[in-house]
């Protein structure tokens, strides 16, 4: 078996030699720069530009304002596809919205242009604080795309809390935060008559197509999008935002390819971000710790109606988590004078289930009660909320496995209790899940004469390891060696794949190789029986193997390219699609975690660091153990950054954002990251796909920040409920 092994990613050598090429890196003839100006106010609109300056400026090519810009389908578009302003009025809805695009011979020159357009605008009235507009807090009408109402209720949760001898009744509030993926949003777009080209960082090549051959009304057989390398996506590659679409609007316009980057400060403005987050939790509980009511209610911010709507499904994991027969929740979004939020990496969860697991950490100390054994007395044996039994659940053993491997028996209950010399220490835990998402795939697979498999995909590797994994499935299913597999993705010419969001990418395209390789399989055997030099007329798929590039039967064997000789072919060719069946009528799709944070908080200064991370995670059936492993220190990385660092910060007045960079806007460092110790629970999930696999890219990030917020306040007695957690809340 091939699929399991720590394969290294196949990828990794051009990554770190620089021979990956990244969307804005694919040399084109011709190639012309955009530059994006910005509004420099936050609500009103546009009287006019003054461009005169900028169009004398050598070099200029275009200067794209409302007032000439191209006009877009964006009637036809779905709401997801317009994700900002795309120069069609002169609305401004935020400090930072694109107001013009100016594109030149250089880079240099379009940077200088752009700075010389001015822009008069007739200002109005602007709330860029979200929790200043909380009075306009609105019931979301898509959420979920209108799969289900955004507020749900079982039982009466409100008469239990009221007669519940012990209760939790607190507020949790999640900041503003951005991706800062290494690799900017970049986009080459290319025109030759009405067929397009882009090369785009994105996480979904297939809905970048749908949306620019929308937006520009063309045929999606004539947009083809390419991103064979993508340096981190999280969330805000996952849409096509506006950049895109402006790149190939310049393009058009100049009848030359044009290349747009967002610089870093940009990444603030132009692809959407983690919402602000206010949540209320109410747990109720009798003395031996049964949960008897829950409630929690969400508000996110949003930005203005005009541009969309995007709701943080934050209470979605409490209606299932635990056994609790009266549980309500409900989502409500506040608009303000931002851009539009968007999903970032657990999207819902981790801010969520910070806030669910927080208040848990509560409940158990207000019941002495162990964290540990206060979610056992709850643990939910089916899916409360969908009553259905779980496809799989190993989470007992997560808390099982976690717990040894991180000591958790060495904690002693009390805050402050524990000490290494100045250091106070504390240990937190928290639990995690996300669903197990699973979406219609396809691929081809194609062996020739020279016994290679070429496996293709359109999907994505956002550098999660799709290169190396497919390569594995594809490896095994047609018991090939993987140097004989080479799989390729991130092309609309390959056959389609969802985008790579939600953690669906291997629950995906994973079956659809698998089955690819099986229709393969299936076709070399008809191929063989037919053959009649092999003299296996009669015979069934069943007699025969294949292995190694040869097919075996009763009494011989024979070769891929004797068979291909045989009938004059170069190759043989399979492609299939593998979709969801009904597995989530009748089952509930989820992966599960239990994760450990040690934190030691200087008694004096109040600096915290972390000691030591554990995280315990029932993904599934493992593909890769180095990937999945990559995967696991990746999330929690990034929930230690929610936890401890990560905050965008707004100037109420102007409604900028101040800090849009990777210096003020605070990511951990290495030296911020304890040892992080992972532990894959043996688990193979064929009812939720048939590899058996569970995505776990979301997974590791969301009980990261709530294990950090209860090491705090075990170490220190200090309940921080506003993340990040600063040195200040624990010298209060
Ligand atoms: Mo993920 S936030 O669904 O890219």
């Amino acid at each position: 078996m091939i699929v399991g092994q720590p394969v290294d990613r196949r990828d990794g050598r051009m990554k770190v030699t620089g021979r990956a090429r990244y969307a804005a890196e694919f040399p084109l003839q011709g190639l012309a720069h955009a530059v994006l100006v910005q509004s420099t106010i936050a609500a009103g609109t546009i009287l006019s530009f003054d461009t005169a300056d900028a169009k004398g400026q050598p070099g200029v090519l275009a200067i794209i304002t409302p007032d000439d810009a191209p006009r877009l389908q964006t009637k036809k578009a779905s709401q997801q596809m317009v994700t900002a302003p795309l120069l069609q009025d002169k609305d401004i809805i935020y400090n930072g919205q694109h107001v013009a695009v100016v594109v030149a011979d250089t880079l240099d020159r379009a940077l200088e242009a752009a700075a010389r357009v001015r822009v008069q605008y007739r200002q109005g009235e602007a709330v860029t604080i979200m929790d200043q507009a909380l009075g306009q807090a609105a019931v979301p009408k898509h959420f979920r795309n209108g799969a289900r109402p955004p507020d749900s209720q079982r039982g009466d949760p409100d008469a239990a809390f009221a007669t519940a001898p012990v209760k939790i009744d607190v507020t949790y509030t999640t900041p503003v935060e951005h991706h800062n993926p290494m690799e900017p949003h970049a986009t080459i777009a290319m025109w030759q008559g009405d067929r397009l080209t882009v090369w785009t960082a994105t996480q979904g090549i297939s809905g970048a197509q749908t949306t620019l051959a929308t937006l520009f009304g063309v045929e999606p057989q004539n947009v083809r999008v390419v991103s064979p390398y993508v340096g981190g996506g999280f969330g805000c590659k996952g849409n096509t935002w506006p950049p895109a679409t402006l790149a190939a609007m310049a393009a058009r316009v100049v009848g030359r390819p044009v290349k747009l980057v967002l610089t870093r400060a940009q990444m603030y403005t132009s692809n959407g971000y983690r919402p602000r987050t206010i949540q209320k939790l109410k747990l109720g509980a009798d003395q031996t710790g049964k949960l008897l009511a829950m409630r929690h209610d969400g508000f996110s911010q949003m930005s203005q109606p005009v541009l969309g709507e995007f709701v943080e499904p934050v209470a979605l994991a409490t209606e299932m988590l635990y056994a609790c027969p009266n549980v309500a929740v409900s989502h409500r979004i506040v608009p303000v004078n931002q851009g539009l939020p968007t999903y970032m990496r657990a999207p819902g969860e981790a801010s969520g289930v910070f806030a669910l697991e927080s208040a848990m950490d509560e409940l158990a100390i207000a019941l002495k009660m162990d964290p540990i054994a206060l979610r056992l007395a709850n643990y939910a044996e089916i899916d409360p909320h969908e009553n259905k039994p779980f496809s799989s659940k190993k989470l007992r053993e997560c808390y099982a496995q976690g717990a040894a491997k991180f000591e958790w028996s060495r904690r002693t209950p009390g805050p402050r209790s524990m000490r290494d010399g100045r250091w106070l220490v504390g240990l937190g835990m928290a639990t995690a899940t996300y669903p197990n998402n699973r979406r219609a795939a396809s691929a081809r697979v194609r062996l020739g004469t020279d016994g290679v498999a070429i496996v293709q995909s359109g999907t994505q590797d956002i550098g999660t390891g799709t290169y190396t994994v497919m390569a594995q499935v594809a490896a095994d299913e047609l018991h090939l060696p993987l140097s004989h597999v080479r799989f390729e993705l991130g092309d609309t010419r390959y056959p389609k794949a969802p985008v790579s969001g939600g953690s669906s990418t291997v629950p995906s395209v994973s079956p659809a190789v698998q089955a690819a390789c099986a229709a393969l399989r299936a076709r070399l055997f008809d191929m063989a029986i037919a053959d009649p030099r092999t003299g296996w007329s009669g015979a069934s798929h069943s007699d025969l193997r294949f292995e190694n590039g040869v097919v075996i039967g009763p009494d011989r064997r024979i070769t891929v390219p004797q068979l291909l000789a045989h009938q004059n072919l170069a190759f043989v060719e399979a492609e299939a699609e593998s979709k969801p069946g009904d597995e989530k009528n009748e089952h509930s799709l989820h992966a599960f975690g239990a994760q450990f944070a040690e934190v030691r908080v200087d008694l004096e200064t109040g600096e915290i660091r972390l000691t030591r991370c554990v995280g315990a995670f029932d993904a599934g059936r493992v593909l890769n153990a180095k990937t999945a492993r990559s995967q696991l220190i990746g999330g929690i990385t990034y929930g230690i950054g929610m936890a401890l660092f990560e905050k965008t910060e707004v100037d109420a007045e102007t409604g900028r954002i101040v800090n849009a960079n990777i210096a003020e806007y605070l990511v951990p460092v290495n030296a911020d990251i304890p040892p992080i110790e992972t532990i894959l629970v043996a688990n193979d999930d064929r009812i939720g796909n048939p590899v058996g696999v569970k995505g776990m890219g979301e997974l590791p990030m969301v009980g990261a920040a709530a294990a950090v917020a209860n090491a705090v306040w075990h170490a220190t007695g200090v309940r921080v409920r506003d993340l990040p957690i600063r040195i200040e809340d624990v010298l209060a």
